[in-house]
C-alpha cells in the first residue's frame, strides 16, 4: 500500500527519496510524488503511473534542497492521478504533506474547512490534514499538527515540512507505521525499514499518537497529549543484501528458494529432537495459560488465514486443543463471543495488517489472551500482542506470500508439538514428528530440482482461463492457497475446494478446458483422493497431480504428476505447497505478468 519516505541533512533529499520509493514499489502503488524545500520554496512534483516516470520527470531538473518528502500512493479516496497523488499542500503552499492511512471523518472536516474558505485541490481524504495544519498555524507548526491531529479520526502515518520552519520535518503516526532511520548529521525517515536500511540500522519506531519534530541532528518526541516522550535506538533485523534481488529474475522466485533455509530458520533454537518437542522463547512467559487454553482462535487474512487453517489442523491432532480460525475481517466486527479461558493468535506476515490488527485490539479488549505470530520485527501486531513467535522468515517483497507461508506452518507445527507433548503426545511421537520437522528445510531442496518440469507443466496452464484446485484434510488448506497464488499473479480464475466437496457444485464446470490440481499424497484420506480423481478423470478433466515418490496409482490416472517426498502426515503442506507456488509463478511469468507487483495488490493491506 502507501509508501513514504523522508529525508533531512546535508545532501540533496531528492536522489535518496527517489531511492527510497523504489524500495517500497513491491509494496503496490498508482502514483508517486515529492516535496522537497529548496532556496526557501517548496518544490513539489508528482505524477499518475511508475515511479520510473516520476524520475524522467524531474531527471533536468536541478533539485538539490533539503529536507524533503516522498510518496508512493495506492488509491482509496478518489481516482489514481496526478491531483489525487501525495504530497497535498495547503492554500498558501506553505505546508507539504504526505500520508498512510484513512481520515475517518473527512467529509465533515472537508465541509468544516470549506465554509472557512479552504479550497481543496483533491478528491482525497488526506487533503483535510494539511488544510487542518494551515488553520491552526499561529507561529508553532508541531503545536498546529497537534490540534490537527486531534481533531481526527482514523489512521495516519504523516510527514510534514514547510516553509514556515525549513529545517525540520514532522512525523505522526496512528495505526501506520513510521521508522527514523538515525544517520551521521542527518535522518531518515520511512514507512517501512527497507527504504532506509541503505543508510542506516540504527532507527526509531514510532508508537501510536506520538507526534515527533526531527533534524538533522535531533529528535524530540511527544504524544498527542503534549507530553514528552523519551525514545529509543535500535538496529533494523535485516541488511541490504536481504532486499535485493541477487540475480533472480523476481522477488517471489528468490523467495521460493530461500525455503530451505527460511524453514530451518524459523526452526533453530526452537526444535529440541531428544525431548521429541519444541521450545518458543517468545511464548514462555504465557505459556502455562496458552496451554491451559479451552480453545484458540486464530485469526488472519489471505496467505496466513491459509496457515490458520493448517495451525488448526495440527494443533487439534496434536494438542486435541478446540481451535477455530477466522477471518480477521469478520471477527473484529461481529462481536465475538470471548472467554478469559480462550487464546487469540493473529497471524501477519508483514504484523500491520489492519484488519489483523483490529482483531487483536478487539481481543485484548475483551482480556483474553492475545499472541502473534509475524515475519517483520517490531511491526504493530508483534507490539500489541502479549506475546508472540517471529517467523525469521528474512524480509518478503513478492506480493505473493510464499516463504512467509511456510515459515508459518513450520512455526504452527512447532507450538503444536510443544503444546502436544504437555498434552496427548508420547515422547516417540513428538521424536518422530521432530525429526521429520528437521528433515524439511532438505526435502524442500528435492522439490526445488523439479523447477524445470513444473515450468513445462505452466506453459501449458498459461493458455488456460480458469483452474480448480483440491485437497482434503491437512491439504485442503493448500489447495486454497495454490489457487489463490495462481490468481494474484497470472490473473487466471482458480478455486480452491476440498476434493469431496467437488460433487456439490464445482463438477459441473468439470471439460477438457477445466485443468484440476489435486493435492493427492499417501495420507489418511488417499483412497477418498482417487476417487475424486477417478470422478475428474469420467468428466474428461485434465489433471495435475501432487504425489508422494514412487506413487504409481495416481500416475496412471493423472495427466501430470509432481512428486514430493513422504514425510509425516500434519507436515506434507510445507511441502505440496511448494510445487503449487512454482506453478503459479512460471504461469504468470509465460503470461507476462508483473509477478513482484501484481495490478491491484499491495503487500501489507494497512487500511480496511
Ligand atoms: O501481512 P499479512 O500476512 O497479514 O497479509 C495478509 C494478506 O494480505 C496476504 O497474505 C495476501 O493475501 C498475499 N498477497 C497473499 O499472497
Amino acid at each position: 500500500m502507501c509508501g513514504i519516505v523522508g529525508y533531512i541533512g546535508k545532501r540533496p533529499a531528492v536522489p535518496i527519496l527517489m531511492n527510497g520509493l523504489k524500495r517500497l514499489e513491491y509494496r503496490g502503488y498508482d502514483s508517486a510524488g515529492l516535496a522537497v524545500i529548496q532556496n526557501e520554496t517548496l518544490w513539489l512534483t508528482k505524477r499518475k503511473g511508475k515511479i520510473r516516470g516520476l524520475e524522467r520527470q524531474i531527471s533536468s531538473l536541478n533539485i538539490d534542497g533539503t529536507p524533503g518528502i516522498g510518496h508512493t500512493r495506492w488509491a482509496t479516496h478518489g481516482e489514481p492521478s496526478k491531483i489525487n497523488a501525495h504530497p497535498h499542500t495547503d492554500c498558501t503552499g506553505r505546508i507539504a504533506l504526505v500520508h498512510n492511512g484513512i481520515i475517518e471523518n473527512y467529509r465533515l472536516l472537508k465541509k468544516q474547512l470549506q465554509a472557512k474558505g479552504h479550497v481543496f485541490q483533491s478528491e482525497t481524504d488526506t487533503e483535510v490534514l494539511v488544510h487542518l495544519i494551515e488553520m491552526f498555524y499561529k507561529d508553532d507548526l508541531g503545536a498546529a499538527i497537534l490540534k490537527a491531529l486531534q481533531l481526527v479520526e482514523g489512521t495516519f502515518g504523516i510527514l510534514v515540512i514547510s516553509l514556515y520552519e525549513p529545517d525540520r520535518i514532522f512525523a505522526a503516526r496512528r495505526g501506520s507505521p513510521l521508522v527514523i532511520g538515525v544517520g551521521d548529521g542527518e535522518m531518515f525517515l520511512a514507512s517501512d525499514g527497507a527504504a532506509i536500511v541503505e543508510h542506516t540500522r540504527n532507527v526509531i519506531y514510532m508508537e501510536d499518537d506520538e507526534i515527533v519534530m526531527i533534524s538533522s541532528e535531533e529528535i524530540q518526541a511527544r504524544n498527542l497529549k503534549d507530553e514528552t516522550v523519551i525514545k529509543s535506538v535500535e538496529e533494523l533485523p535485516f541488511d541490504l543484501e536481504s532486499i535485493q534481488k541477487e540475480g533472480y529474475a523476481h522477488y517471489m522466485l528468490k523467495e521460493i528458494r530461500e525455503q530451505p533455509r527460511t524453514t530451518l530458520d524459523s526452526m533453530r533454537g526452537r526444535l529440541l529432537l531428544e525431548e521429541g518437542t519444541a521450545k518458543l522463547g517468545g511464548l514462555q512467559n504465557v505459556w502455562d495459560r496458552l496451554r491451559k487454553s479451552r480453545r484458540l482462535i486464530i485469526t488472519a487474512c489471505g496467505t496466513s488465514w491459509h496457515a490458520a487453517l493448517i495451525g488448526e489442523y495440527l494443533i487439534e491432532t496434536l494438542a486435541r486443543i478446540p481451535v477455530e480460525v477466522e477471518y480477521a475481517s469478520e471477527f473484529r466486527y461481529r462481536d465475538p463471543v470471548l472467554s478469559e479461558n480462550d487464546t487469540v493468535m493473529a497471524i501477519s506476515q508483514s504484523g500491520e495488517t489492519a484488519d489483523t490488527l483490529a482483531a487483536i485490539r478487539e481481543a485484548r479488549c475483551k482480556g483474553v489472551l492475545a499472541l502473534g505470530l509475524c515475519n517483520v520485527v517490531g511491526s504493530s501486531i508483534a507490539r500489541e500482542t502479549d506475546a508472540g513467535v517471529y517467523l525469521h522468515a528474512g524480509p518478503e517483497i513478492g506480493v505473493a506470500s510464499t516463504k512467509a507461508f511456510t515459515s508459518q506452518v513450520v512455526t504452527l507445527a512447532l507450538i503444536a508439538l510443544a503444546l502436544g507433548r504437555e498434552r496427548f503426545l508420547s515422547a516417540e511421537d513428538g521424536r518422530s514428528i521432530a525429526r521429520e520437522l528437521k528433515s524439511i528445510p532438505e526435502k524442500i531442496l528435492g522439490i526445488l530440482e523439479h523447477a524445470d518440469y513444473i515450468r513445462t507443466i505452466a506453459e501449458k496452464f498459461s493458455h488456460h482461463h480458469q483452474a480448480l484446485y483440491l485437497g482434503r484434510g491437512f491439504n485442503y488448506p493448500v489447495a486454497l492457497e495454490g489457487a489463490l497464488k495462481m490468481k494474484e499473479i497470472s490473473y487466471i480464475h482458480a478455486e480452491g475446494y476440498p476434493a469431496a466437496e467437488m460433487k456439490h457444485g464445482p463438477i459441473a464446470l468439470i471439460d477438457k478446458n477445466m485443468p484440476v490440481v489435486i493435492i493427492a499424497v499417501r495420507d489418511g484420506v488417499y483412497d477418498k483422493v482417487i476417487s475424486n480423481i477417478e470422478e475428474v478423470k469420467a468428466r474428461g478433466g485434465w489433471i495435475l497431480a501432487v504425489v508422494n515418490q514412487n506413487d504409481t496409482l495416481i500416475r496412471e490416472r493423472a495427466d501430470e504428476i509432481v512428486e514430493i517426498p513422504v514425510t509425516a502426515n500434519c507436515l506434507t503442506p510445507i511441502l505440496t505447497v511448494v510445487p503449487l507456488q512454482l506453478l503459479a509463478y512460471y504461469t504468470a511469468v509465460y503470461k507476462k505478468c508483473d509477478v513482484d507487483q501484481p495490478r491491484n495488490l499491495a503487500k501489507s493491506v494497512t487500511v480496511e
